[in-house]
């Protein structure tokens, strides 16, 4: 089958596109003929050797996690799946088997394939409705799996004023649409402005041009950690600061003790729940361009989601 393949930790100038063996479903696991497969920070940081050594990835690796596809062989035990069930969901590198904290990860031999073997007993697989199609099914399952975490998390009231620091990546495109507050305010390069406010920023600003103050939220999903003292001067006394990216929030990071300084990393509902989001597929590529569409993912300015089609 057709795969994205890379060949060893490196930039995506070195991934091709190539040959590989149909992984089969052994006990407990499901074959996908995939049908879409979107990209993730995650994919580029584990590809170019941001994890080395700390997960050891067989190669060729073929990358990507979130996916929508048909389940074309059940292994034993399956009993939740059968052969032509339509399903979407996100799967990480067997590789990392035991790494993350959750009873039942999903992992997976790659969504960036023709075919792809995922965990069936897992809350990230799910039946794919109806009301989703196959690419929305494929952006959505990481973007909104933290989009549901940093609403619950955050608690948003209607009246509060928002801050979105990174808001036309993959995931502040689907938590734009989805946050409800009279203002909210987003970074945005001077060509993405009319997208970003068409999907729910009622202000837009240049990247760190952040308001002298005002603001009751301040949602981080770009910038490291340890980068946001300067957002946090925005926020009122008693205002609150979500970040999803490393190293986790020390006070020291912001100089503020009036304020509240937390890390979003629940990926832990299932997949079931995120349905009612909507992503913004900007890109889409064959999957005999899949490498071309990482090499994009790294290096070009993308906004919203980049969705490979085998
Ligand atoms: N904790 C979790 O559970 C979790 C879950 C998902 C993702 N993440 C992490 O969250 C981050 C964002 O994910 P994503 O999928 O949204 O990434 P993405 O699709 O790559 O989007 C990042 C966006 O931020 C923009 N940006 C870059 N620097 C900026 C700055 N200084 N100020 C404002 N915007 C800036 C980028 O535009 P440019 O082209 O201009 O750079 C891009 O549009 C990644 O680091 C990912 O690993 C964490």
């Amino acid at each position: 089958m057709k795969a994205v393949l890379v060949h060893r930790h490196g930039p995506p100038e070195e991934y091709t596109v190539g040959d590989i063996e149909v992984p089969h479903a052994g006990p407990g696991q499901i074959q996908v003929r995939i049908a879409a497969a979107s990209l993730n920070a995650i994919d580029l940081r584990l590809a170019t050797g941001g994890f080395r050594g700390i997960v050891d990835l067989p190669f060729p690796y073929v990358p990507g996690g979130d996916f929508s596809g048909t389940v074309t062989e059940v292994g034993g035990g399956v009993t939740a799946y059968a052969m032509g069930d339509l399903v979407f969901g996100h799967g990480i590198p067997r590789a990392m088997a035991g790494m993350l904290p959750f009873p039942k990860p999903s992992l997976t031999t790659g969504a960036l394939a023709e075919f792809a073997v995922f965990e069936a007993d897992t809350p990230f697989i799910a039946r794919r409705p109806s009301t989703l199609d196959v690419e929305t099914a494929a952006a959505l399952p990481t973007a909104g799996l933290t989009t549901n975490a940093l609403l619950r998390q955050a608690r948003i009231q209607p009246d509060e004023t928002v801050l979105v620091i990174g808001a036309t990546g993959g995931v502040g495109t689907t938590l734009l649409p989805a946050i409800k507050a009279g203002r909210v305010i987003a970074t945005a390069r001077a060509g993405d402005i009319g997208f970003i406010r068409e999907i729910g920023a009622t202000e837009t600003i240049d990247y760190g041009d952040y308001p002298p103050g005002g603001v009751d939220v301040v949602i981080n999903l770009v910038l490291p950690t340890d980068h946001l003292a300067d957002a946090a001067k925005c926020l009122k006394s008693g205002g609150r600061l979500y970040t999803i990216t490393f190293p986790p929030p020390k006070p020291e990071y912001i100089d503020r003790d009036d304020v509240r300084f937390e890390m979003v990393l629940d990926l832990a509902s299932g997949v079931d729940a995120i349905t009612g989001l909507t992503p913004s597929i900007t890109r889409r590529y064959a999957l005999d361009d899949g490498a071309r569409a990482l090499r994009d993912f790294a290096r070009d300015h993308t906004v919203g989601k980049l969705v490979v089609v085998p």
